[in-house]
């Protein structure tokens, strides 16, 4: 039977500072029919990213922001319901870029990202994968790491966001290169399990009274590498740690994406000092390292070497709440929502 309606989560007004439920609507409209060379999705998860705080706002950046009364954009692992295209069959199962909504329409060729619509084998990996540790977080951390990084064997290589999508993988990646990995997070119990649990050397939380003296005591050989996903104070403290010539990969600046005026620049005299490589990337721009990224993370996983958690909502309805969860900090591990019945889970 095909569905009658899709539900979509729709951009009602622009936030200003953090964003709140009613900033989102939630509407039903009948649901779309495929044409010639299109499939229709059913969307199984919904990947919630901190990116989407800056598409909900129309400050300039690298991509166009979503209009008011559009459904929010996002990465999705859909099943196929209907195909018209000779690629597809009903019950594939597919990475695409449905956004917030139960149902889309993909055409296979001209996919709106790098990341979709492909097909995806249930036997090769669990299919919510493809939004995490294989996919754009894990390649983020892969390109961002291996690439812009350089960690070298015996290197120190600090990374914030330490228990998220991305930073949890920065962190392994560095200890499988043979860097002591220290990470930093939120709380306690985010530390506990990047150190527990996924083998960090050592994290310390950025809500510490003195974060340079306890950052200091978990580096006492000084910075070789920052994977900076936050900005901020906790950039600060680095700077003042960094040993000559380490790279700064910049990822992201998590801790300003509510910030209503922007806050005050950094102190970059240990820029110059030191002879940093600061480098700013967004990963959809080293689409030729997919294959490379896919081999070796599959590879890790396979070995145990690369540990993974989701965190995941059920309900579409629940995406607003979970995303502004998401810019709290209230998530652990990559942030999913589950809008319908994953098949391939018993
Ligand atoms: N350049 C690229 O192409 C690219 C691609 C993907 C992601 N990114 C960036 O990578 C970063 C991490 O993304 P993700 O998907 O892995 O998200 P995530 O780490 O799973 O979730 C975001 C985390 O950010 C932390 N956070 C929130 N506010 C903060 C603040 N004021 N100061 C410090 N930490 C704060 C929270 O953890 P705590 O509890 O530890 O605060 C929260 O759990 C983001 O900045 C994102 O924009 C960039």
């Amino acid at each position: 039977m095909p569905p009658t309606t899709n539900r979509r989560v729709l951009l009602r007004s622009r936030p200003v500072g953090e964003p709140k439920p009613s900033d989102f609507e939630i509407v039903d409209v009948p649901a779309p029919a495929p044409c010639d060379g299109e499939v229709l999705c059913r969307t199984i998860y919904l990947s919630l990213d901190p990116y989407m705080r800056g598409r909900m706002s129309d400050r300039k950046s690298y991509t166009p922001s979503v209009e008011i009364g559009q459904p929010m954009v996002g990465g999705t692992v859909s099943e196929v319901i209907d195909s018209r295209h000779p690629g597809f069959e009903a019950g594939d199962f597919v990475l695409g870029y449905g956004g917030w909504q139960s149902h889309h329409i993909a055409r296979a060729g001209a996919s709106p990202g790098p990341f979709g619509p492909l097909k995806l084998d249930p036997r090769a990996a669990p299919i919510s994968t493809a939004l995490g540790v294989l996919g754009m977080p894990g390649m983020t951390a892969y390109v961002g790491l291996l690439d812009l990084g350089q960690p070298k064997s015996g290197e120190t290589v600090v990374v914030s966001a330490a228990a998220g999508a991305v930073g949890s993988i920065v962190g392994q990646l560095a200890k499988i290169k043979g860097c002591r990995a220290v990470g930093v997070a939120g709380s306690q119990a985010k530390c506990d399990y990047v150190v527990k649990e996924l083998g960090f050397d050592a994290c310390v939380s950025y809500r510490s009274p003195d974060l340079f003296a306890v950052l200091r005591d978990a580096c006492p050989k000084g910075i070789d590498v920052y994977f900076d996903n936050v900005g901020g104070d906790v950039f600060n403290a680095v700077l003042r740690l960094v040993n000559p010539f380490a790279r700064i990969p910049i990822c992201g600046l998590i801790s300003q994406y509510n910030a209503t005026d922007m806050p005050p620049g950094p102190n970059l005299a240990p820029v110059l000092f030191n002879r940093l490589t600061l480098r700013g990337f967004i990963v959809s721009d080293h689409v030729d390292r997919m294959p490379a990224f896919l081999a070796d993370t599959a590879g890790w996983l396979r070995e145990g070497r690369l540990k993974y958690r989701e965190d995941v909502v059920e309900g579409l309805d629940q995406a607003p709440r979970a995303f502004i969860g998401l810019l709290r900090g209230e998530n652990l591990g990559k942030m999913l929502v589950r809008v319908g019945p994953d098949p391939t889970r018993a």
